[in-house]
C-alpha cells in the first residue's frame, strides 16, 4: 500500500523526533494497519484482497506489503525444505521457526515440534481459513494428528485456555480491533475442538505460535531437517507433481506467475 508520508508524521507529532528506528517501524505497521482497517467506500475496488498471502501480492497478516521480487526456479522434485528456503516469505519462516524453536526448547513431543513447523505454510498463499488450507495441504504426507492439530490450531488462536498457558493473543487485538467476536463457523469449530482427544495437540501449536520473537536468537531450519524427515513422507515425483489431490496447491506455489 501506499503510505502517505506527511499523513503518517502527522501522527506522531513530536515524538517522532526521539523516537528510534525501530519504534518508528513499528509506528508505521501500526500506522499502516489503521489505513487497511478502513472501510472501502462504496463502489470503489480495493486493489489488494486483505486475504491473499504474499507470495500473490496480498499484505502480511500485521498488514505490510513487500515488494514482489523475482523467485528462483525450484528443483526438479522439490521437497519441503526446498519451500522453506526457495518460496516461504522470510518473515513467515523466521515465524514457523520460532515456534517449532521454543516447541522443541520445551520438551515437546517431536510430532508437535514439526507440526509447529508447519502450521502457517499457507499464509504464503491464501491467509483467510490458513488453518483448513495448510492441513488439506500437508494431509496426504503427515500423520491424521499433525493435520488434525494444524486445522484446528485457527479456531483455538481466539479462544484463550490459561490453564494450558495460553492467552488471548494482543496481536490479534491489534489486527481484528477490541472485542472482536469471530465468525460463528470459528466459535463452532472452536467448541468442536475442544471435546476432541486431540485438543491439547492444536492448543500446543497456539501455545508455541510466537510473534514476540527474541531477536538475539537466529533459528535456521538445519535442526530441523532430520525431524522433517520423520514426520514428513516426501513425495519421490517432488511436491507438485505426485498426483495426489493436492499437489495443484504445491504447484500454485512453484509457479506463482503463471498467468493460467
Ligand atoms: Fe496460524
Ligand atoms: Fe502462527
Amino acid at each position: 500500500m501506499k503510505v502517505d508520508p506527511q499523513a503518517f508524521l502527522a501522527t506522531l507529532g513530536d515524538k517522532a523526533n526521539s523516537m528510534t528506528a525501530d519504534q518508528r517501524a513499528d509506528a508505521l505497521e501500526e500506522f499502516m494497519m489503521k489505513q487497511l482497517a478502513k472501510p472501502v467506500a462504496p463502489g470503489t475496488t480495493a486493489n489488494v484482497r486483505r486475504g491473499t498471502g504474499v507470495m500473490f501480492g496480498g499484505l502480511t497478516p500485521s498488514g505490510f506489503q513487500p515488494a514482489l521480487a523475482p523467485l528462483a526456479k525450484m528443483p526438479a522434485q522439490s521437497g519441503l525444505a526446498d519451500f522453506f528456503r526457495l518460496r516461504f516469505m522470510p518473515h513467515s519462516v523466521q515465524h514457523l521457526l520460532q515456534s517449532a524453536n521454543d516447541a522443541l526448547r520445551k520438551g515437546q513431543p517431536e510430532d508437535i515440534v514439526f507440526a509447529c513447523l508447519v502450521h502457517d505454510i499457507a499464509i504464503n498463499m491464501i491467509k483467510v481459513d490458513h488453518g483448513w488450507w495448510a492441513a488439506q495441504m500437508l494431509e496426504p504426507y503427515v500423520s491424521e494428528k499433525v493435520s488434525w492439530a494444524i486445522r484446528h490450531h485457527q479456531a483455538l488462536r481466539f479462544y484463550a485456555d490459561p490453564a494450558m498457558g495460553y492467552e488471548y493473543p494482543q496481536q490479534y487485538v491489534r489486527i481484528f480491533g477490541e472485542g472482536y467476536v469471530p465468525e460463528p463457523y470459528i466459535k463452532a469449530t472452536y467448541e468442536y475442538a475442544r471435546g476432541h482427544q486431540w485438543y491439547q495437540e492444536a492448543r500446543m501449536i497456539t501455545v508455541h505460535d510466537l510473534y514476540a520473537f527474541d531477536p538475539n536468537i537466529t533459528v535456521t531450519l538445519d535442526p530441523f531437517i532430520d525431524i522433517i524427515g520423520r514426520h514428513f513422507k516426501q513425495p519421490k515425483e517432488g511436491l507438485g507433481f505426485d498426483g495426489s489431490p493436492v499437489a495443484h496447491m504445491w504447484r500454485a506455489m512453484i509457479y506463482p506467475d503463471n498467468p493460467l
